[in-house]
């Protein structure tokens, strides 16, 4: 198979690069600045925040890769950012998915747009694929907008909501944040009435790749175990070997941002693939169990 992904230096573009890559795919992976070395492909340069001649740079990029499948998952991913700079997430996050449609339509190849968990309030949780997006930030709007236009552009696109985390080389994500923490000694506080349904980034990516090949179309939750922001964290400092007495318990409210986040954003599917949702310490450690791949340094928490 050929694929194009979007985003592919970013932390989940990493983790489906490198899956397709071992399953001897062809991989282009689009890239803002474009690195001197990639081990999983070939490298596209593309810009999606740059409105004039992206049209043009979306095709090039599909006409490069002559993808079967484009994993479109480049955005604008910070949420304060995305508060404080509107316009650039707008013009990233829906404009560009706009673009990479279309281009991907005019291909005649399959797209997969990676969606958010953060389309919902958070006021309920458990949300199904049946319930009506309800953004309570800027990137959450920006998100759902896309969905739309992704599913106008092309009735046969999948969109995947869900959430994720891993461990990048360049250290950087959620995770790699907690981690540094508790190696320093400092304290967490997270929230034990948050809850979310995260999967390890190289676990979604296989069931990306899973929906992308399948004839699925429109949207798809892939959640993973429910928990509290507190368990993931309690279970991240037993997994990894570091002081649980240091996660403590927090508000859901007490993090100060320029962005309102959704309390409850967990996930559940009315459409199980074939895989069980898994539980939280057997996702950490397929984190860890693969090691890095060659050329790559390890990543924080392996050693
Ligand atoms: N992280 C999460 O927990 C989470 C949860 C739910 C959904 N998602 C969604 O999953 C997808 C991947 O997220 P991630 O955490 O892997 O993202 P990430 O690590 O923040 O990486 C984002 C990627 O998008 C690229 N990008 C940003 N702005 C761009 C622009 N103007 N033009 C071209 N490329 C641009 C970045 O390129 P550079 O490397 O050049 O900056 C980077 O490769 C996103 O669509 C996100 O909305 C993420």
């Amino acid at each position: 198979m050929r694929a194009l992904i979007t985003g592919a230096g970013g932390l989940l573009g990493h983790a489906l690069a490198r899956h397709l890559a071992e399953r001897g795919d062809r991989v282009y992976g689009t890239f803002r600045h474009p690195p001197d070395h990639w081990p999983f492909g070939q490298v596209v340069p593309l810009e999606l925040g740059a409105a004039p001649g992206l049209q043009g740079m979306a095709d090039q990029a599909l006409a490069v890769a002559e993808p079967d499948i484009v994993f479109h998952l480049a955005a604008l991913t910070n949420v304060a950012e995305c508060e404080a700079e509107p316009h650039a997430a707008w013009s990233t996050n829906v404009g560009g998915t706009a673009h990479m449609a279309s281009a991907t339509r005019c291909a005649g190849s399959r797209f997969v747009y990676m969606s958010t968990d953060s389309v919902f309030d958070g006021r309920s949780g458990n949300y199904g694929e049946e319930h009506s997006p309800s953004p309570i930030n800027w990137y959450g709007c920006t998100k759902v907008r896309a969905e739309e236009i992704a599913q106008a552009a092309d009735p046969g696109a999948v969109i995947v909501r869900g959430t994720f985390y891993g461990l990048h080389p360049d250290g950087h994500g959620t995770l790699a944040g907690m981690l540094n923490a508790l190696r320093a000694g400092r304290r967490l506080r997270l929230s034990p009435d948050a809850y979310f349904s995260p999967l390890p980034a190289p676990v979604l990516a296989q069931r990306l790749v899973h929906l992308g090949q399948s004839g699925l179309s429109g949207i798809r939750h892939l959640p993973g175990p429910h928990c509290s922001r507190w368990a993931f964290g309690m279970a991240v400092a037993q997994h990894f070997g570091l002081d649980p007495a240091l996660v403590q318990q927090g508000s859901p409210v007490a993090v100060a941002t320029a962005a309102v986040r959704p309390v409850d954003t967990s996930l559940i599917t009315h459409h199980p693939g074939p895989w069980p949702v898994g539980e939280l310490p057997d996702h950490l450690a397929t984190l860890t169990a693969a090691g890095p791949p060659p050329g790559e340094a390890p990543a924080p928490g392996t050693e």
